[in-house]
């Protein structure tokens, strides 16, 4: 299980956010952080992607939860920070590989595409699959080095 989940959202993602911040607070012992949005009033989804993903690649054995309307936009900023593997998912076998073969530590939800089981289902999912290893490890350094390479040009 992981040590901290943090958990970030736009305005679109806020209703989601709250609902999945109480069930993953009602079904696992792990420390959620809530990094905001705090309201419905409007807001730009890069900021709370930047938030999540800092503190995902700060402390070890964290993941990050990000909602925004369609889950795109955050995906979008969130791969765009060294060491982080986001990934949408709009069910739970996405999910469930996204931690099986990507060692995924950001999970992507579109707070107006999915509903809130599914989106409780998808997280679940997320946070009891281990990464595989195996195979998959050298596909991930792969990823690490491609992400030194683009960083040095
Ligand atoms: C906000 O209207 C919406 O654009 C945002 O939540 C997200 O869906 C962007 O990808």
């Amino acid at each position: 299980m992981f040590s901290k989940v943090f958990v970030g959202s736009d305005h679109a993602g806020f209703n989601l956010k709250k609902i999945i911040i109480e069930y993953i607070i009602n079904n696992f012992d792990v420390e959620v952080v809530d990094k905001g949005t705090y309201s419905e009033s409007s807001c730009d989804y890069p900021d709370y992607a930047m938030e999540v993903c800092r503190e995902v690649q700060k402390y070890p054995n964290s993941v990050g939860i990000l909602i925004c309307g369609t889950g795109i936009g955050m995906s979008i900023v969130a791969n765009k920070f060294e060491n982080i593997r986001a990934a949408l998912c709009s069910n739970s076998t996405a999910a469930k590989f996204a931690r099986l073969h990507n060692d995924s530590n950001v999970l992507c939800l579109g707070g107006r595409i999915i509903g809130q089981e599914t989106a409780k289902d998808i997280v679940k999912t997320f946070l009891e699959t281990s990464f595989e290893g195996g195979r998959h490890q050298k596909r991930v350094e792969k990823i690490q080095e491609i992400e030194k390479k683009v960083k040095a040009c």
